[in-house]
């Protein structure tokens, strides 16, 4: 009897957004998409083509989220110690030139390079992500680095009724919606309660766990504070800028290059900021 009523609800199971086997959903990116972990080295035309070829593109990012969870996801598969970055989807655009674009046409609306990058020359047009920090930098587009493809999700309305098998699920490292960084061995999760629909935004700020208690910047959870990403001219030694924000999106910033995503300020605690970001210990 048992056996019938599951067989029978199953014909009404929808199918969802999924990504074929081998392939990661997004957690951030809208609309959604499946990203390919390419192992195989490959310079950047080549592994653009290959991303063509699965009905994708290099990937692009439009916000610190995602860019965070792409890396933190190369992390589990780009184990090769050899490996210190991977290709996205940005390409110097020669035709205006100073312009950065992405691939896929995407607006280039955020963008999370490292200290000193692009780098303005010539022979550096291509962009790939650091795998410590998720920053990115300009690179020979002739090195063979892995890459990671972004592919649209199929929307799929068919009924299944195939899978009667129950699949044994690998046990959850991190509660739902968390993200696990291996780097770390921790669960993170971004709570954002301000959502802006501009390309760029003063308010795009998080807290962190960070504070400055009797003099010295301090973490929360009692970790050594021995690594820090302060934007230039931060800290400042007023008094009242004692608790720690950092940018998680793009800033209005007219000149922009000093003013980017990760990076810190330290912040009067009294400011109503309406995302921070937590941490917490894995679950399994
Ligand atoms: C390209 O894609 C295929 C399958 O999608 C994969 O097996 C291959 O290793 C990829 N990489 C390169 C560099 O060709
Ligand atoms: C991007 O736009 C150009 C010019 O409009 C077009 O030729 C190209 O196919 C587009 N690429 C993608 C990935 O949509
Ligand atoms: C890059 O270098 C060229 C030539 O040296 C210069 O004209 C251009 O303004 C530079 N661009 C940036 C973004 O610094
Ligand atoms: C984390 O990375 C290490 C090696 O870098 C690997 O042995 C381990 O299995 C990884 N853990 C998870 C949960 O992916």
């Amino acid at each position: 009897m048992l056996c019938f009523i599951i067989l029978f609800t199953n014909l009404f199971v929808y199918t969802y957004a999924t990504c074929p086997s081998g392939q990661i959903p997004s957690k951030f990116a809208d609309p959604p998409v499946c990203y390919s972990f390419e192992k195989a080295k490959a310079n950047w035309f080549a592994a653009m083509e290959n991303c063509t070829e699965k009905g994708g593109n290099l990937v692009s990012f439009h916000s610190m989220f995602e860019n965070m969870f792409v890396n933190g996801e190369a992390g589990n598969f780009f184990t090769d110690s050899s490996t210190s970055d991977f290709w996205i989807g940005g390409i110097y655009n020669t035709i205006s030139p100073g312009k950065w674009s992405w691939i896929d046409n995407s607006t280039f609306d955020f963008f999370d390079w490292d200290k000193g990058q692009p780098q303005n020359t010539t022979d550096s047009v291509c962009a790939s992500a650091i795998m410590n920090g998720a920053k990115w930098q300009s690179e020979d587009c002739f090195i063979d680095k892995p890459f990671v493809c972004e592919i649209k999700q199929l929307l799929s309305t068919s009924p299944t009724t195939t899978t009667t098998t129950t699949t044994t699920k690998k046990p959850n490292i991190c509660p739902d919606s968390w993200i696990y960084y291996n780097s770390s061995n921790f669960c993170y999760k971004a709570f954002q309660m301000y959502k802006t629909c501009n390309a760029c935004d003063w308010s795009v700020q998080a807290w962190i766990g960070l504070s400055r208690i009797a003099g010295n910047f301090q973490w929360t959870d009692g970790t050594p504070f021995d690594y820090s990403s302060w934007v230039h001219g931060r800290p400042v030694s007023d008094s009242r800028y004692q608790c720690v924000e950092s940018w998680i999106g793009q800033t209005c910033d007219g000149d922009g290059w000093d003013l980017g995503p990760t990076e810190w300020a330290n912040q009067n605690c009294d400011v109503k900021i309406l995302n921070f970001i937590c941490k917490k210990g894995r679950i399994s």
